[in-house]
């Protein structure tokens, strides 16, 4: 073996058991660099006679090449072990439980939208939305309610001081019913839906709020009448509220935008300061509280979104999803869902990790 070729495996051999990127650097240097052995051989060819060089140039091109490739392939190794370590620190254990330090909670009213989507997506309704700043033509008029109504003043509204560019007057939405006009206007029939969201009226003490929660629902098909609404409200209010017992009645009721309108009551009874809901209003220890809205949808609304009212007809009803949730998880001052004091958060709040599904117990 001659000189060049002992160098070349030597070279080969030290490159290969490089342990890291610095060492296999620093074999490169004292082979490549500046003042290392394979230059310094290059630079001897220099010297030589044309007939030397013809005989060593190419050995000792050959071992600058072949310890450039050993480099190299000895750095491509290197380089993904790093990397292969890197990944392995940086992993991520997704099995973990990522609830072992929970941080805030889900607000009761959140939670309580998220069962009633739940429930409702059951019966095929779909969630609908609409804007909290709203025009009085869907908030008020197309709802049957013309600008002299009493209802406007009931409604005790909160009006922007500007008009939109249809010189409608702005105002914040005083119940969810404009997201029916919403609907039946962007859509054809059949239509099912629910509308939850924020609704405002200037009105504030332990049971009113300026800023509280509804849940409107609309169902507009062929054929629609009073038992499919009283059915889909004892549906609801049974999955709601977790129990077979929930008795309701309906009361004749007013509202412009139904005819006919009910107002809905369940049974409850008084059990250590609050309300259980369950059982029928008029049977001993219990009564009768007023729950909800609700009606056909009046056929001139019908009209109003351009449908024909004898073709088309529906049920509408809507309901406070703040006094849903106090019913339910017992609370008794509405104020303090709004107060954002963290210790009523913690008491009342829920796991952000339980969403809840029919199958695994609406609220559990
Ligand atoms: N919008 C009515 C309210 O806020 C409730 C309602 C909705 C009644 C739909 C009937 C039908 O009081």
């Amino acid at each position: 073996m001659s000189d060049i070729e002992a160098m070349q495996a030597r070279l080969v051999g030290e490159i290969s058991a490089a342990a890291d990127p610095d060492a296999l650097e620093a074999l490169r240097v004292a082979a490549l660099g500046k003042a290392g052995t394979i230059t310094a051989l290059l630079k001897t060819l220099g010297g030589m006679t044309p007939e030397e060089r013809q005989a060593q140039g190419p050995q000792i091109h050959g071992l600058r090449e072949a310890v450039t490739a050993a480099i190299a392939a000895r750095k491509d190794r290197l380089d993904a072990a790093v990397l292969e370590a890197k990944l392995a620190s940086e992993r991520l254990d997704m099995t973990l439980p990522a609830d072992a330090a929970p941080q805030g909670s889900i607000h009761p009213v959140s939670q309580v939208m998220d069962e009633l989507a739940e429930i409702f997506a059951d019966m095929g309704f779909a969630v609908a939305t609409g804007p909290e700043i709203e025009d009085d033509w869907r908030n008020f008029t197309a709802l049957n309610i013309p600008e002299t109504h009493p209802a406007r003043a009931m409604h005790d509204t909160f009006y922007f001081p500007d008009q939109d560019e249809e010189g409608r007057a702005m105002l914040l939405r005083t119940h969810t019913s404009p997201v029916q006009i919403r609907t039946m206007m962007a859509q054809e029939p059949p239509i099912r839906i629910i509308a939850p969201g924020r609704v405002y009226r200037s009105d504030s003490d332990a049971t009113h709020t300026p800023m509280f929660h509804q849940i409107e629902g609309l169902v507009i098909d062929r054929g629609i009448h009073m038992g499919h609404l009283k059915w889909t409200l004892e549906t609801f209010l049974k999955a709601y509220f977790e129990r077979d017992d929930i008795v309701l009645r309906l009361r004749p009721s007013y509202f412009p935008f139904t005819e006919p309108s009910a107002e809905v009551d369940v049974g409850y009874k008084q059990e250590k300061g609050r309300r259980i809901v369950g059982g029928h209003g008029d049977t001993e220890g219990h009564a009768w509280m007023e729950l909800l809205g609700s009606g056909m949808v009046n056929a001139r609304v019908i009209a109003n979104c351009g449908l024909d009212p004898n073709e088309w007809q529906g049920f509408a009803f809507g309901v406070g999803v703040d006094r849903l949730a106090m019913l339910k998880y017992g609370m008794d001052d509405l104020r303090a869902f709004f107060d954002g004091d963290l210790r009523w958060l913690a008491h009342y709040g829920f796991n952000a990790l339980s969403v809840p599904t029919l199958s695994g117990g609406i609220s559990a």
